[in-house]
């Protein structure tokens, strides 16, 4: 049995934030979540996983309560270093063969690299403890692994305790690792925080192990999986990952993406295949996207579900909403939530709807807003229709039927029924209901003055 052990407690100084360092988010995922779904994958039950938070963690521990179920939750007061987390840990141990331990800052760690160090460890008897590395171009920050002449291993040094010659090494320790739990258990107890932070460094387990004639395996791993947050920085190196995976991924799986550097895909996004996705377009949270449909440049789309061969053209911004076969979106449109245009929909620029039922082939083509209402097949909305929902108290409907046309520049004061086949004379104010196949019209009746312009005129120029 192996526990998994996560350390979260570190103040993430580098990071200038009020908000604990595990919690910001990358790719829309809070870090620890990504490292929490490592561990659950490695230990195989909730039970088995324990996440080390500090005194001041509680809006960690509640998260992982709430998101995380059955994890266990340690307290370490105050962050003494890494050494010291894993001490506080210890507790929950019981009698499993080995412990894992990793990083709550490590993200793009997969759970087969972390059962690769545990296999390594199972075959060596004489092993303490199996610890991922990885070369790095750029090692600033790491610990480095530091060797004899002999390429045996001496011990970790942090790079503010490292000589200059020592941070030229290349070799880091990812700060992920598998050790033998009745070995681990022993050695905590003997670190010091003889170092330039006075912490108690997780990595001197391994120099001591060295030192009890026990053998230390290391597994090189890749440099993604090694990637620690530590800086804003590094938030944006380790999303900028996750937007290129899961890119690679949509266009392996039929998607065509024309500039795929410049669009923001969440992993959680679903898209059929023969999508398009044209620059600049950031698709979020619980989205999916049915064959066919062409989503336009500089569009964000969030938690909406696309039937097939939809358009939306550039630069539109949606929102839980369902957009049905076939519709045109766009440009410049903005569905918000309870949006739900049916099979054929058209929705043209700078038209707003919210909380809007579409029907079948309804158009709405320019300059409107539609709130709270539902419009039956075929109507036909004018340029700068308004349903007035709002009395300055509360919202009301509009519900409008089938094969109606909505003249230009009406507007509909909610709450307000129009009838199958009626028609509103552009200009209108409508405020009492319209019957079906009714023509409502109010306005001003038009007077023409004969020569009125040209006389207007005239008399312009003499003052
Ligand atoms: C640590 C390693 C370093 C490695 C790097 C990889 C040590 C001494 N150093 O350095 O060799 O290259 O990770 O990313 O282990 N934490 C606690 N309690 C504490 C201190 C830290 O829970 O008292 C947690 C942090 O929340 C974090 C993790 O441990 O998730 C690592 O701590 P951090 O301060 O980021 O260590 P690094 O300087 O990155
Ligand atoms: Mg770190």
């Amino acid at each position: 049995m192996t526990v998994v052990v996560l350390l979260a407690a570190g103040r993430g100084v580098r990071m200038r934030s009020e908000r604990p360092k595990v919690l910001h988010e990358a790719a829309g995922r809070p870090l620890l979540d990504r490292a929490l779904d490592t561990a659950l994958a490695v230990a195989g039950s909730a039970a088995q996983v324990v996440v080390v938070v500090s005194n001041d963690g509680d809006a960690v521990a509640s998260h992982v309560k709430a998101a995380y179920p059955g994890v266990r939750v340690a307290r370490q007061n105050p962050p003494r270093g890494t050494g010291d987390a894993v001490r506080v840990a210890a507790l929950a141990f019981g009698k499993a063969k080995s412990v894992v331990v990793l990083s709550g800052d490590v993200p793009l760690l997969a759970a087969e690299t972390v059962k690769g160090l545990l296999a390594v460890l199972a075959k060596d008897k004489k092993a303490a403890a199996a610890v991922l590395t990885a070369r790095l171009q750029d090692p600033t920050g790491y610990g480095r692994i530091v060797r004899d002449k002999k390429r045996a291993f001496v011990r970790i040094k942090e790079e503010r305790d490292a000589s200059e010659k020592e941070r030229a090494i290349g070799e880091i320790n990812t700060g992920t690792y598998a050790f033998d739990r009745a070995f681990l258990e022993k050695t905590l107890s003997l670190l010091t925080s003889k170092n330039s932070q006075n912490e108690l460094y997780l990595t001197d387990v391994l120099s001591l192990a060295r030192k009890a004639g026990r053998r230390v395996v290391f597994v090189e791993g890749d440099a993604a999986s090694a990637l620690g947050v530590n800086s804003r920085a590094d938030l944006a190196a380790v999303e900028r990952i996750l937007r290129d995976r899961k890119a690679s991924e949509a266009m392996r799986a039929g998607t065509t993406i024309l500039r795929p550097e410049t669009v923001t895909l969440d992993e959680t996004v679903v898209l059929e295949a023969d999508t398009v996705l044209e620059p600049f377009v950031t698709l979020l949270g619980k989205t999916r996207i049915g064959t066919g449909t062409v989503i336009g440049q500089g569009t964000v789309v969030k938690d909406s579900v696309f039937g097939k061969n939809v358009t939306v053209r550039p630069y539109c911004v949606i929102e839980s909403a369902v957009v049905g076969d076939g519709a045109v979106v766009g440009p410049f449109a903005r569905l918000r939530e309870g949006t739900d245009l049916a099979e054929g929909v058209h929705v043209g620029n700078f038209v707003e709807t919210k909380k809007a039922v579409l029907k079948k082939g309804v158009k709405a083509n320019h300059l409107t807003y539609l709130g709270d209402t539902e419009i039956g097949e075929r109507t036909n909305v004018g340029a700068g229709v308004i349903t007035c929902n709002y009395d300055g108290f509360a919202k009301h409907r509009t519900t409008i039927g089938k094969d109606v046309f909505v003249g230009s520049d009406s507007q509909l004061v909610a709450p307000i029924t129009i009838g199958d086949g009626a028609i509103i004379a552009a200009g209108t104010t409508v405020t009492e209901d319209v019957p079906r196949d009714a023509l409502a019209l109010a306005r001003e009746p038009q007077k023409n003055l004969p020569e009125g312009g040209a006389k207007y005129r005239e008399r312009k120029k003499q003052r």
